[in-house]
């Protein structure tokens, strides 16, 4: 039975949901077995495991969304999937190659269909893929076995409000250290963001602003999401640096701004005390999408961008694209799209 009926697609927010249907599979003694779809969303493991001790776990986030033609798409899968590979190296978890975690994707949607929001709803299932070490252990080393697991929920805006401008903060705090783990999609960079988040929630802000940690000059990351921010002369500028998550969703920003709107377009740093040189400023990230930010609030000082209240016309055109190209209204990059049949 499915209750996706009853779902007021457009009122979504971004929390949980159980869905019908999710992914598990196991690993031990140096391979992954075949995986299967289950029904029950709890997970029974070891008091032993290193996820529960050691941190030792990776996520990823990813949408499938439905088009005006009713086909249902993944956007950039193998994207995510070589993250997770990369994610797993540094916390040394066994790799899920990227067929199975591709393969994992596909099923769970498909098993799911009924819950993916229809096409013109603004809403998307959102797929949560994640690797924990498990087992018996209690020293700080690599557990023996592990789980991959993939589940989906439907979802709307990450941010209240979605394409509406927001307000943030900027941390005193680090999420991630030089030479540490800020570009691995691992959970203990989370544990150290909620914190600041709630503090800048508090404070009224929807998150806070992370400076990278060596100089605490330059802009790293937005809450859970990239930085991008359009210059005075239309350049479309994101920060470079080894701690930021290679957001999936900046990188298609960087080739859609190029390619598709004709913008001139730099990874480089961008400095905290120079946010005069943009227009414009927005978050970005597969749970974001991509966020206006209205205004950046530093050292009691709040620094407006296009407006507290309006879209910027390139954030705009730049979400009308990215969307456009996921829905299925505007044609993708060769190999951006895997059709779930
Ligand atoms: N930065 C952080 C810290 C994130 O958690 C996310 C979300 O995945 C992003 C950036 C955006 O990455 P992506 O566009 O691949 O979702
Ligand atoms: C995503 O955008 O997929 C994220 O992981 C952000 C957040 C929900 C953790």
């Amino acid at each position: 039975m499915n209750n996706a009926v009853n779902i007021e697609w457009g009122k979504l927010g971004f929390s949980y949901i159980k869905t019908d249907y999710r992914y598990i599979s196991r690993w031990k003694d140096g391979s992954w077995d075949n995986g299967k779809l289950i029904e029950d969303n709890n997970l029974t493991i070891s008091e032993g495991s290193t996820c529960l001790h050691y941190g030792q776990q990776c996520f990823e986030g990813l949408k499938a969304y439905c088009t005006k033609e009713g086909k249902i798409q993944l956007f950039r899968p193998d994207q995510n999937a070589k993250r997770m590979i990369q994610s797993c190296r540094r916390i040394f978890m066994p790799e899920v190659p990227k067929e199975k975690f591709i393969d994992a994707c596909v099923q769970v949607v498909k098993a799911n269909e009924a819950w993916v929001p229809p096409y013109g709803t603004g809403a998307t299932l959102y797929l949560r893929p994640f690797v924990i070490g498990v087992g018996d252990n209690i020293g700080v080393s690599p557990a023996r076995e592990y789980i991959f697991s993939v589940f989906c929920i439907p979802v709307g805006p990450y941010f209240k409000g979605g394409m509406s401008p927001i307000d943030f903060s900027v941390s005193e705090y680090d999420r991630a250290a030089p030479k540490g783990t800020g570009a691995a999609k691992v959970g203990g960079n989370y544990a150290a963001s909620l914190y600041p988040h709630e503090k800048a929630r508090e404070e009224g802000f929807a998150d806070c602003v992370y400076l990278d940690p060596s100089t605490h000059t330059k802009i790293e990351e937005v809450g859970a999401a990239n930085f991008f921010g359009i210059t005075k002369d239309n350049k479309f500028v994101t920060p470079i640096s080894d701690s930021i998550l290679p957001s999936i969703t900046k990188y298609s920003l960087l080739h859609v701004a190029k390619e598709y709107l004709g913008l001139e377009v730099e990874e480089r740093d961008v400095y905290i005390d120079n946010l005069d040189e943009f227009a414009e400023a927005g978050a970005c990230g597969t749970a974001a999408v991509i966020s206006p930010i209205g205004s950046i609030t530093y050292k009691g000082k709040k620094h407006i961008f296009h407006s507290l209240t309006e879209v910027g016309p390139i954030t705009r055109k730049l979400y009308e694209t990215l969307v456009g190209i996921q829905i299925g209204d505007i044609k993708a990059p060769s190999g951006w799209i895997l059709e779930v049949k």
